[in-house]
């Protein structure tokens, strides 16, 4: 019995086939009901008790060998292996892999981290949940102070203390507090407000924080910074205006408008007659928040400026709806292209 065995393992590593046929025939003669294995099977009856044990493992082995290398074969002739299809063209070109593009926030994000790069701008990021100190108080707003009303905020329900963050002036107290100047950074991220959602307004949005502490910074330093970044940003021929304003950690405080970058300043329903449109908040550190984060105001100052990631990127893009940058519909995403 174990020399028949033997033998038919040997014969079965010797077999090769050379179309489907082949294959068929050999099962036939192996593996069918009259096959050499089932005849084995049939005489297992007549095996000494002794020995079953270990000749009943060697037939089960030697049918699971024949059952693979039949199976192999068979997947050879029936077109598993391309190289033995004479109907495929191995020397057509491969088809191209769908390739993504990059979210039209990156791109703008990527691009406003690249024009501050170029003047010296590190970028820094800050956590989402923060606490209040961070959030409000170190920038001057403290629990009763009128500005809270300006953004509606997300505060934990266990915890008072912590929000997330509502802007990402934030980032500044972090950086402040965690270094010396001269610091210039910018701070890119994701903020949280409780609104309504619309066309113009999210509960979740990006914004831009820029910083730039040293000693004898100017008003001046901060407008020639920004003119340098709408003009990078919306072409050279782009002006900018800064108008009085109010935020209660930068004392003088302003808002920035460019010329319509696509009437140049003439009136057309981007700008609704305007010819301007605003972009950013900024101003000069108030000392307080200065020492609030332990710097020195007798020695230093600083300029600071806030800007929507959104805002920019709808009006580089003429976009008209918000809700758009979250729904991720294919059909959108994949008008962006960018090298950055
Ligand atoms: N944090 C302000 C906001 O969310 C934007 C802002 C205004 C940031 C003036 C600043 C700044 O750093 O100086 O509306």
């Amino acid at each position: 019995m174990k020399d028949r065995i033997e033998n038919l393992l040997n014969e079965i590593e010797a077999f090769t086939a050379s179309g489907k046929e082949q294959v068929e025939e050999f099962r036939i003669k192996i593996l069918s009901k009259k096959g050499k294995i089932t005849e084995l099977f049939d005489d297992f009856k007549t095996v000494a008790p002794e020995l079953r044990k270990e000749i009943g493992q060697q037939l089960n082995e030697l049918k699971n060998k024949a059952q693979d290398k039949i199976n192999i074969l068979k997947e050879k002739f029936e077109g598993g292996d391309a190289s033995q299809n004479k109907d495929i063209d191995l020397t057509l070109p491969g088809e191209m892999m769908p390739l993504g593009s990059r979210h039209p926030l990156s791109i703008v994000r990527n691009q406003i981290v690249d024009i501050f790069g170029r003047i010296g701008f590190t970028v820094s990021e800050g956590p989402e949940i923060e606490d209040d100190w961070h959030n409000f108080t170190a920038l001057n707003t403290p629990h009763d102070h009128p500005a809270r009303d300006m953004q509606d905020t997300f505060y934990i329900s266990e915890n008072p203390d912590i929000v997330l963050r509502t802007q990402t002036s934030s980032v500044q107290v972090h950086i402040m507090e965690g270094s010396k100047p001269p610091i210039r950074t910018i701070s890119p991220g994701r903020v949280y407000r409780n609104e309504a959602i619309s066309a113009r307004a999210h509960c979740q949005f990006h914004q831009v924080e820029g910083l730039y502490i040293d000693k004898k910074v100017s008003f001046a330093d901060l407008k020639q910074t920004l003119l340098y970044f709408s003009k990078e940003m919306f072409g050279e021929e782009t002006k900018i205006r800064l108008r009085p304003s109010f935020f209660p950690f930068t004392e003088i405080s302003a808002e920035m408008d460019i010329s319509c970058p696509f009437c140049a300043g003439k009136g057309c329903n981007i700008c609704k007659g305007a010819g301007w449109v605003e972009i950013l908040g900024c101003g000069m550190v108030d000392p307080a928040v200065l020492e609030n984060c332990k710097i020195d105001n007798t020695q230093y100052s600083g300029f600071a400026f806030g800007m929507g990631i959104e805002r920019i990127t709808m009006l580089k893009y003429q976009i008209n709806d918000l809700r758009l940058f979250f729904e991720n519909d294919v059909r959108f995403l994949k008008q962006f292209k960018s090298v950055i």
